[in-house]
């Protein structure tokens, strides 16, 4: 069985991460979508609303199951018997970062491969912190996230602000 894990913070998952969640579903047996903690970001929104966003926008792929671990990526591979790591690439500016860590997790477990996906075009602008940026702004979210996710991540952000 061909096991991939999609990790990130999705603080909050977006319409690109969507977009990536279901193409590799289309490529992978089983698709873990992991929340993990990024050292260099306080989220903005909790673990509970992230995973249940995630969950509530992926409940109608089978073979994709949302989850959460606080440790190194490659022990969470190693717990879900996996060894690749599926990135989503926007632009070229997303690739130094990417290189750094995909390069960071081959060193701490030769296996493990990272793979990176091309994200659809109509996509490429779009970020949580955009999200974010948008939202506390006012702005409409509306193609940035699904439907369900506005008004809720509107109301947090006002709450917030
Ligand atoms: O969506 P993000 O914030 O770009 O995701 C980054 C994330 C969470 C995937 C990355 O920070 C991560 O893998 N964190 C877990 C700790 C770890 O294994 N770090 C990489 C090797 S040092």
């Amino acid at each position: 069985m061909r096991i991939a894990v999609y990790p990130g913070s999705f603080d909050p998952v977006t319409k690109g991460h969507l977009d990536i969640i279901k193409r590799a579903s289309r490529t992978f047996d089983k698709v873990y979508v992991a929340i993990l903690t990024n050292s260099s970001k306080t989220p903005m929104f909790s673990l509970e609303k992230r995973l249940e966003w995630l969950r509530r926008s992926t409940q109608d792929i089978e073979n994709v199951e949302i989850d959460s671990f606080s440790g190194l990526l490659v022990n969470y591979l190693n717990e879900k018997d996996s060894n690749i790591i599926i990135k989503g690439l926007r632009a070229v500016s997303d690739f130094e970062y990417e290189f750094q860590m995909a390069l960071m997790n081959r060193k701490l477990n030769p296996n493990v491969e990272t793979l990176f996906m091309m994200t659809s075009g109509k996509y490429s602008y779009l970020s949580s912190s955009i999200v974010k940026e948008v939202a506390r702004h006012k702005a409409s979210l509306d193609g940035l996230v699904p439907d369900f996710m506005i008004e809720e991540i509107t109301e947090l952000i006002e709450k917030k602000s």
